[in-house]
């Protein structure tokens, strides 16, 4: 049984069963936190103020409630900057249990049992913990909008929480639960405020500056052969300005496609076998592959049009 699995010791409710199939072992996780780039700083504040807490309090409990993990975590930005992925090595990396929670299944499939549902998430966190339940697109879920076709109903938004302010109150141990609400929004501005106020821990991951950008140039390229001569990653760092990581990871794709595709026009016509091909034989990827896209060019270099 994989760690931070339901074990026989720990029966879990019907509820709790339907829950549980959100969860995801933190080993089954592909994306930890060398594969980020750019966030080394909030990385670090997450983990002293999220991951020690919430997996070793036992190096906190000196001052008690004080420093325990706070209940409510909420990574804000415009969309494509790795918010997604950095819960998801958040999750890797604490070994916590990890509760991958779509609103649909309090809501859609089990229509009438939503409460029962949302109780069993928290009790399930409580007997996994250290737990982290993880809500993406948080303002879809939990948002002040009325119309949203996954939205929580009123009386599951109250329960929810009602259980998540119990995370608080001291449990046997004299301690607060180990338990984490990890939201993710592209859209602070439309959560509701009562859920914001139960997030304290909120960290903005915004779009990459040129530093950030570099790095995630560099992460993307890493495994690709690349033309030293004619490649400058500083340059390609500079013209990037305004996207995001995955606009970057596009443009990357792109770029290394380019050898590939001039290759084989170039052989076209050879009448040897596409089989044949070594990938040996491509050239390197220059700085001019990011510069032109296929249906125009999507970087704008300044003083051409
Ligand atoms: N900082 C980053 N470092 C490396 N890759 C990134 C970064 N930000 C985004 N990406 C790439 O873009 C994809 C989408 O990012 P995601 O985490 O889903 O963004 P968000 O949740 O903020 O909208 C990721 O899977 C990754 O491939
Ligand atoms: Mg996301």
């Amino acid at each position: 049984m994989p760690r931070g699995f339901p074990v026989d010791d720990m029966p879990l409710n019907e509820y709790e069963s339907l829950i549980a199939m959100e969860m995801v072992a933190p080993e089954d996780i592909p994306v930890g936190f060398d594969d980020i780039g750019g966030l080394e700083d909030i990385i670090e504040e997450v983990k002293e103020s999220v991951i020690y807490p919430l997996t070793m309090p036992h190096l906190y409990s000196h001052a008690g409630p004080l420093l325990s993990a706070p209940s409510g975590v909420l990574f804000y930005g415009p969309p494509g900057c790795g918010k997604t992925m950095l819960a998801k090595a958040v999750a890797r990396e604490s070994g916590a249990s990890f509760i991958n929670l779509h609103i649909s299944t309090l809501t859609e499939k089990w229509y009438g049992d939503s409460n029962k549902l949302v109780r069993a998430v928290f009790s399930l966190a409580r007997k996994m913990q250290p737990a982290i339940i993880f809500i993406d697109e948080i303002d879809a879920v939990l948002g002040i909008r009325r119309s949203g076709e996954h939205e929580a109903s009123g009386m599951v938004k109250a329960e929810f929480m009602t259980l998540w302010d119990g995370l608080t109150s001291a449990n046997v141990s004299g301690l607060p639960a180990r338990i984490v609400v990890l939201g993710a929004t592209n859209r602070i501005h439309d959560i509701d405020e009562a859920i914001l106020r139960r997030m304290p821990k909120k960290f903005p991951i915004a779009l990459p500056n040129k530093t950030q950008r570099r790095r995630i140039l560099q992460l993307n390229m890493q495994n690709t052969k690349c033309d030293p001569e004619h490649f400058d990653l500083d340059y390609i760092a500079e013209v990037t300005a305004g996207m995001s990581g995955s606009d970057i990871k596009e443009v990357c794709r792109d770029a290394a496609m380019a050898p590939v595709r001039e290759y084989m026009r170039q052989h076209r016509g050879t009448g040897r076998s596409i089989t044949a091909v070594n990938p040996e034989h491509f050239r390197g990827v220059r700085t001019e592959d990011f510069l032109r896209r296929q249906g125009g060019p999507l970087i704008k270099v300044k003083g051409q049009s």
